[in-house]
């Protein structure tokens, strides 16, 4: 099958290039991220292949229609980007990777965990400069601490049970329990109570409209004072501004970012030679402990090896008419 890949990058062609000599697709590789402007590069191809940050909306489902695509690959697990009412109505089979190595996205909320916790991001720095002081570098134990982890899906589990390693006491929200983590410890709580209870609270749910600004103003307030929050998951999880008084007030003591809700225009990209135009991401980085990563929670070789191989077959089942079992509905 003829497929148009959207917003690639080297490491796309890399590890689909490795993984394609087992199959026979013809991929096209664009930079480019696929919008109703963009769409007439997959003209002659019966699929295109697209990644977190591509919007596609009704306006570009119609015209991907027009040109005879059949299918929408997504290179990821989240399909919030895609206007799945528009996709069935012009009978366009949406496909995801629902799970490539949850632990590459749990481990790296560890990692942030460890740096805020630990700073041994300034650690570095500073040592370079030949200055060994570890005035202001104080962290703290995880044991003991209550970890809250909101959706205890793939990813959720895979951090719980780190956390559950670490000694820590792992509490979880979610709409449904998971009976094997709470053999294991985890123990459920509502999510007020979730809220209140946890040092450190990791988000872990898909965005949706139950979940969309779930750390806001009024959950702030129920939390600990000096809270820890990370969210590897979807930036429009939390209400930027209401995060940003949280703290200016010092109620969240530490934030750790891998996803953004205006991320769309900056992550992936060098702009290191660009005048940054967005001023809410700007007094995020301002603050001392906030860390951000540009969303590489599941940049492992593991995972992309994953992706690779389930995208490919998800392409083969569309072309042979088998079972979509990776089918977004
Ligand atoms: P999953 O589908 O296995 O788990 C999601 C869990 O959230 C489920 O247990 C579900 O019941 C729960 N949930 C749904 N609505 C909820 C609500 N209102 N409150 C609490 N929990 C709720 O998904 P998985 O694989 O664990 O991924 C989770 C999220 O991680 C994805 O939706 C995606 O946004 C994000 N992600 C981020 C990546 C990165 O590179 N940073 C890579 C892959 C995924």
């Amino acid at each position: 099958m003829r497929v148009a890949f959207f917003s690639t990058k080297s490491y796309d062609k890399e590890y689909f290039k490795k993984h394609s000599r087992r199959y026979k697709h013809d991929i096209i590789f664009y930079e480019t991220s696929l919008s109703e402007k963009t769409v007439n590069l997959a003209e002659g191809c019966e699929a295109v292949c697209v990644f977190v940050n591509d919007h596609i909306d009704e306006n570009t489902i119609t015209a991907l229609s027009k040109i005879g695509i059949k299918g929408i690959l997504l290179r990821c697990a989240g399909y919030n980007n895609v206007n799945l009412e528009a996709a069935k109505k012009q009978g366009i089979k949406v496909l995801r990777v629902p799970a490539y190595s949850p632990e590459s996205v749990a481990e790296h909320s560890l990692a942030l965990i460890m740096t805020l916790n630990r700073k041994t991001h300034k650690a570095f720095n500073r040592v370079r400069e030949n200055n060994f002081s570890i005035e202001h570098l104080v962290g703290f134990n995880l044991f003991e601490k209550t970890v809250g982890v909101v959706g205890t899906g793939l990813i959720g589990q895979a951090f719980a049970k780190i956390m559950l390693g670490f000694g820590s006491k792992v509490i979880a929200f979610d709409v449904y329990e998971n009976e094997e983590l709470k053999k294991k410890g985890v123990r459920y709580v509502s999510l007020d109570e979730l809220f209140q209870q946890s040092d450190i609270i990791s988000l872990h749910c898909p965005l949706t409209p139950e979940t969309k600004y779930v750390i806001n103003k009024d959950n702030l307030q129920k939390m600990k004072d000096g809270v820890m929050i990370i969210n590897t998951s979807r930036g429009a999880l939390i209400n930027t501004k209401d995060v940003i008084g949280g703290l200016k007030s010092q109620k969240v003591g530490y934030l750790g970012l891998d996803v953004y809700e205006q991320e769309q225009d900056i992550f992936f990209r060098d702009l290191s030679e660009s005048v940054l135009k967005d001023e809410t991401i700007s007094r995020l980085m301002s603050f001392p402990n906030v860390l951000i990563t540009s969303h590489q929670g599941f940049f492992t070789r593991e995972a992309l090896d994953q992706i690779a191989t389930v995208t490919l077959n998800n392409l083969t089942a569309l072309q042979k008419k088998e079972e979509l079992v990776n089918e977004v509905i």
